[in-house]
C-alpha cells in the first residue's frame, strides 16, 4: 500500500529538524509533544501552509514542496481538509453558508446547488440537521467544530489536517468531535492530528512524539486494545511528559 503522505527530511529554520514520516491510507496519526516543540509548524509545513527550508512532502503522486504557492493553494482546496482549534468561521453567515463557501470556491458558482446538497448531507451525517440556517454564534462550540469538519469535507479531500481540534471544547463536546473524527477515519479518511490530550491521542492508530523539533519516538496502538489510554499515559510519562 502506498502512503497518502510522505514527508522526508523536512526542515524549518531552527524549529523543525529532519522530520520524516509516512501517513498510510486510512491511518489516524497523532502528533504530541510539549508546547513550543513545533507541532503546529510541522502540520503547517506538511500541508504547504508554510515554506519549509529543506525536505520534501509528497501527497499521493504530487510533490507538494516543488509547487508554486498558487498550485499549493489549489491543491489544499481540492485535496486537503483543515480543522483548527480556532474555528475561523465567518460570523454573519449561517452554518450552511460557511460550509458551502470552499465548495463554491473550488467548483464554481454554477455548482452551487450540488455543493449545497452535499453540505446538507454532511450536516445530517454529523448530527447537525436542523441547524443549517443558524448563525455561527447561535450554536455550541461542539456543533460549530462539527460544522468546521463538514466544511473541511466539502470538496472530498484525501486527507484531513487537524490542529488541536478539541482544544477549545469542554469534555463532552470534545468527545463528540473526536467521535466524529474517528467515525470519518473508520470510513477511510486519512487524518493527521495535533493534540496534547492523551485521551484524544489514545483513539489514534499511532502517535509521533515531537520534542525540540525532532520526532523522538512513536507509539503504535491496536484498535482492539482496551488499555490504550493507560499505554499512552505510561509512554508519555517515559518521555518526560
Ligand atoms: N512564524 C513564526 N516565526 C518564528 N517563530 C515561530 C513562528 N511560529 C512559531 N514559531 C516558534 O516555533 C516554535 C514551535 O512553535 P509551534 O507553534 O509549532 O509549537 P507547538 O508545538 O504547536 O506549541 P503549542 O502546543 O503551544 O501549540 C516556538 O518556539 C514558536 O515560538
Ligand atoms: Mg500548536
Amino acid at each position: 500500500m502506498k502512503p497518502v503522505l510522505q514527508v522526508r527530511d523536512l526542515c524549518r529554520n531552527r524549529i523543525l529538524h529532519n522530520i520524516s514520516f509516512d501517513l498510510m491510507p486510512g491511518e489516524l496519526l497523532a502528533v504530541m509533544g510539549p508546547s513550543g516543540s513545533g507541532k503546529s509548524t510541522l502540520l503547517y509545513n506538511t500541508a504547504g501552509l508554510d515554506q519549509a527550508d529543506a525536505g520534501e512532502v509528497r501527497l499521493q503522486d504530487t510533490v507538494l514542496t516543488a509547487l508554486s504557492d498558487d498550485h499549493k493553494a489549489r491543491l489544499r482546496l481540492e485535496k486537503m481538509g483543515f480543522v483548527f482549534q480556532q474555528m475561523n468561521t465567518i460570523p454573519g453567515l449561517s452554518l450552511e453558508e460557511n460550509i458551502v463557501l470552499p465548495g463554491i470556491q473550488a467548483q464554481g458558482k454554477r455548482q452551487k446547488a450540488k455543493v449545497k446538497e452535499k453540505a446538507r448531507r454532511l450536516m445530517k451525517e454529523l448530527g447537525l440537521e436542523g441547524l443549517e440556517n443558524r448563525q455561527v454564534q447561535q450554536v455550541s462550540g461542539g456543533q460549530l467544530q462539527r460544522a468546521c469538519i463538514c466544511r473541511s469535507l466539502i470538496n472530498d479531500p484525501v486527507i484531513l489536517f487537524a490542529d488541536e481540534p478539541t482544544g477549545a471544547l469542554n469534555r463532552q463536546a470534545a468527545q463528540e468531535v473526536m467521535d466524529t473524527l474517528v467515525n470519518l477515519n473508520r470510513q477511510g479518511m486519512s487524518i493527521l492530528m495535533v493534540t496534547h490530550d492523551s485521551k484524544t491521542a489514545s483513539r489514534c492508530d499511532r502517535i509521533l512524539y515531537l520534542q525540540d523539533g525532532e520526532i523522538k519516538d512513536q507509539l503504535y496502538l491496536e484498535r482492539a486494545d482496551a488499555d490504550r489510554e493507560q499505554r499512552v499515559n505510561d509512554w508519555l510519562m517515559q518521555r518526560g511528559w
